[in-house]
């Protein structure tokens, strides 16, 4: 794993720190709670909780999603066994984690494994290591249904990410890098996070599918936003990816910044954003990266068979995702570019 660890001298201080570590006190007090009541609720399945007390209601996804891709999951020591001697045992902690496996909707390289913590367990250690890289815990939480439509759009765009380098920022698990290098014929695929506990599980994840990647070069990395990048990736990537890393606004500057400063500066680049509008964050967002640069634009229906389900879901024809609420579950396109002088010169020509 290329390991620029984010140092917790890069925490912020005074009062800003303060309220971020009480967020994620209360998002821990939430989740230890939830823990609980849903131990009774039958397999652990309880509605998406939103959590409103001061932590820019984030969604404790206990659905499964649009369910695009099929998956089921199964114990690690699965896992264990049918990948054999290839794996140390003691890189997984099966008390605490899952696997998934994964049936991609896509020709090729059809099946991929997810290495993920069980559903609410998060614990202490998550938050202390969370207030000392100045981080969130919503990587550790689950796979979020928008990273599902990230991966499944990808697919099904398979053609733009031929011979490119590919960066996702805000991956969590890292599902969509993951199908992204497994299905497209990419030539490099960077899956990035700024929770070095969350970069492990990328790390875990690229390791036990290294043989569905095939030519395409696939590396992990703890990559902060809010830090300066190293300089030899800067304006080197040929397409950004990240799903529903938006919703904290205090960290916009630095996701924008680090977008514009790592894309190529090239008419064919692009950043591809999915997430969900979370009150006024997605908008606040899009303000942000017009400021530093970047095009954008928004689009609604970007994908057939996701606009169909999420139609179902409002009018409560599908029943499968109790407490759909569009705001906060149904993630919406941004596709910006590096807006340059002379590519525009270059299109009036
Ligand atoms: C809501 S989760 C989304 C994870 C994944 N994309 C998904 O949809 O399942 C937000 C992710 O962004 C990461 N993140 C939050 N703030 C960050 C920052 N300042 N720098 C880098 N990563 C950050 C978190 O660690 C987390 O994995």
């Amino acid at each position: 794993m290329d390991s620029s660890s984010p140092s917790p001298s890069s925490a912020p201080s005074g009062s800003r720190a303060a309220s971020n570590a009480t967020q994620r006190w209360s998002i821990l007090r939430r989740a230890l709670l939830a823990r609980s009541s849903s131990a009774r609720a039958l397999g652990g399945i309880s509605s998406d909780h939103q959590i409103k007390d001061g932590t820019n209601n984030i969604s404790r996804k206990a659905s499964r999603g649009f369910n695009l891709i099929e998956c089921h999951s199964l114990p690690i020591s699965q896992l264990l066994k049918s990948l054999g001697n290839s794996l140390n045992e003691n890189d997984f902690e099966c008390q605490k984690d899952v696997y998934v496996c994964y049936k991609l909707p896509c020709r090729g390289s059809s099946k991929l494994d997810l290495v993920c913590r069980k559903e609410d367990s998060l614990e202490l250690n998550d938050i202390e290591a969370s207030n000392k890289y100045n981080i969130d815990t919503t990587g550790l939480v689950c796979c979020w249904p928008s990273e599902e439509v990230l991966a499944y759009y990808c697919i099904n765009h398979s053609d733009v990410f031929r011979s490119k380098k590919v960066l996702e920022l805000g991956s969590g698990y890292g599902l969509a890098g993951l199908v992204i290098a497994a299905s497209t014929n990419a030539d490099e695929v960077v899956i990035s996070d700024g929770n070095p506990q969350v970069a492990e599980y990328i790390q875990k994840n690229i390791s036990i599918n290294a043989e569905t990647f095939g030519e395409t070069k696939v590396k992990s990395l703890i990559l902060h936003w809010d830090k300066e990048q190293a300089s030899e990736m800067l304006n080197t990537f040929d397409i950004i990816v990240a799903s529903d890393c938006t919703f904290f606004k205090q960290f916009h500057k630095g996701l924008a910044r680090t977008v514009k400063s790592l894309l190529k500066h090239s008419a064919t680049s692009q950043a591809i954003f999915l997430s969900p509008k979370r009150g006024d964050s997605l908008d606040k967002f899009l303000g942000i990266i017009k400021e530093n640069g970047l095009s954008c634009e928004l689009i609604e229906n970007y994908d057939p068979t996701v606009w169909n389900l999420h139609k179902k879901l409002v009018a409560g024809e599908d029943r499968t995702w109790p407490n759909y609420d569009k705001e906060h579950c149904y993630p919406l396109l941004v596709e910006s570019n590096v807006i340059c002088c002379r590519f525009l010169r270059l299109r009036i020509c």
